[in-house]
């Protein structure tokens, strides 16, 4: 069978054939464990390592490599953040805030510490999916221990407005963490111009590997206190113990240096493409909505819904097209996407969400593509429903 055109670079993104050549080495003679200090393939493998730290530090405008702590990928730094600071607190009353349209790597992490007497304060989020940073400071208490709010949304593409968010944190003097799985690689990042202290984020969503993300924890005063959630052989200054797999951290420095060097040509690329698709959508068709952002979203995200037609009805009939509904990145079960409800949509443009994921491979002839196939399904669909009522009605 023929493959069908990738148009879901938010779930994750194809391995960058560069990033497999850098890759190859540390996976076969380069194949040391870096904590081996008897050896050569230990140093190898440790000089690596060390390489691949300066790179991300240098990518994301870090001050210091001991910053980044290597991880599986965004889940765990994402609860490496929470539960590490959360934690690390002796207080009797603890509270965190965060939005409502987090991924649930965060509101599930969130779950787990309400299990442990924390309070949670998830905020709400205009139609548009942005929070409102004095909503952010009305929410800060005395006992409140960390902020949480991801930098851009894996569904709806909206970007939050870091900035003001970190210097209410910062006046406040509470750690800010962010999820910058969607944004890292994709639009320029610089944690110590933002003021960022924890940032979460992973190779394979940047055409890296799968299996390798990081967090930065922001070193200096005040220190960020973090308690370990693994604990083992004390690597990485006892943050994160585990063997680290070379090859991955390798892959995922240079995955990031590619996209931060062709970010600004992609980001151009991708919303030119985005716009053409949903031009077409909405000149062939009535009932189109764009959910979230509308402005300054990620580039390569498009969220879709058509009057009439549910996208789980739609999907079956485009099987050219590998896309996804607002909720399939975020969880496994196919619940309507928690992020579209905080929106305040109706519930059947939550249930009719597409969301397209344009990415580095996506061309012209993709997206006149996929929009000709959508409008054709969509049609179809549309005709079915209205014949369907005509013959209810007789
Ligand atoms: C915003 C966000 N956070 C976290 C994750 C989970 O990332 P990982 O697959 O690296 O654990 C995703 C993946 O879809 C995401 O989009």
């Amino acid at each position: 069978m023929k493959r069908p055109i990738y148009l879901d670079h938010h779930a994750t993104t194809p391995l960058d054939p560069r990033v497999l050549d850098a890759m190859l080495p540390y996976l076969r003679e380069d194949f040391g464990n870096p904590a081996s200090s008897t050896h050569l393939y230990g140093w190898r493998a440790e000089a690596a390592l060390t390489d691949a730290r300066e790179r991300l530090a240098a990518a994301i405008g870090a001050g210091d490599p001991a910053e980044i702590v290597f991880t599986s990928g965004t889940t765990e730094s994402d609860n490496l953040a929470l539960l590490g600071v959360v934690r690390a607190s002796r207080q009797r009353r603890r509270h965190l805030v965060t939005s409502v349209v987090e991924h649930p790597a965060v509101l599930d992490a969130c779950r787990a510490l309400e299990g442990e007497g924390v309070e949670v304060s998830r905020l709400p989020v205009d139609a548009e999916g942005r929070l409102d940073p004095s909503a952010v400071e009305a929410a800060i208490g005395p006992h409140t221990r960390l902020v949480s709010v991801g930098a851009a949304n894996g569904e709806v593409g909206t970007v939050q407005p870091l900035d003001a968010i970190a210097a209410v944190c910062r006046e406040r003097g509470v750690p800010f963490h962010s999820d910058g799985a969607q944004w890292v690689g994709k639009l320029p990042v610089s944690v110590r111009e933002v003021g960022i202290d924890l940032l979460a984020f992973c190779a394979h969503k940047i055409y890296g590997p799968k299996g390798i993300g990081a967090l930065y924890v922001r070193g200096g005063r005040p220190r960020i206190p973090l308690q370990p959630i693994l604990h083992g052989g004390g690597h990485q200054a006892g943050r994160r113990s585990g063997t680290l797999p070379v090859a991955q951290c390798v892959g995922f420095a240079l995955a990031l240096e590619l996209c931060v060097e062709e970010k600004d040509v992609e980001a151009r690329r991708q919303c030119e493409l985005r716009d053409r698709l949903l031009a077409s959508l909405e000149d062939a068709l009535p009932g189109v909505w764009r959910n979230g952002a509308r402005e300054g979203g990620l580039p390569g995200n498009l969220n879709v819904s058509f009057d009439g037609v549910a996208a789980d009805a739609l999907l079956p009939a485009l099987p050219e097209l590998a896309l996804s509904t607002g909720s399939a990145c975020a969880s496994a079960n196919a619940e309507p996407s928690h992020v579209l409800i905080a929106l305040g949509l109706a519930e059947e443009r939550v249930r009719g969400a597409l969301r397209i994921g344009l990415g580095r491979g996506t061309g012209v002839e993709d997206v006149d593509f996929a929009a000709q196939r959508l409008i054709e399904e969509v049609r179809r669909a549309r005709g079915a429903s209205s014949r369907a009522k005509l013959g209810g009605s007789r």
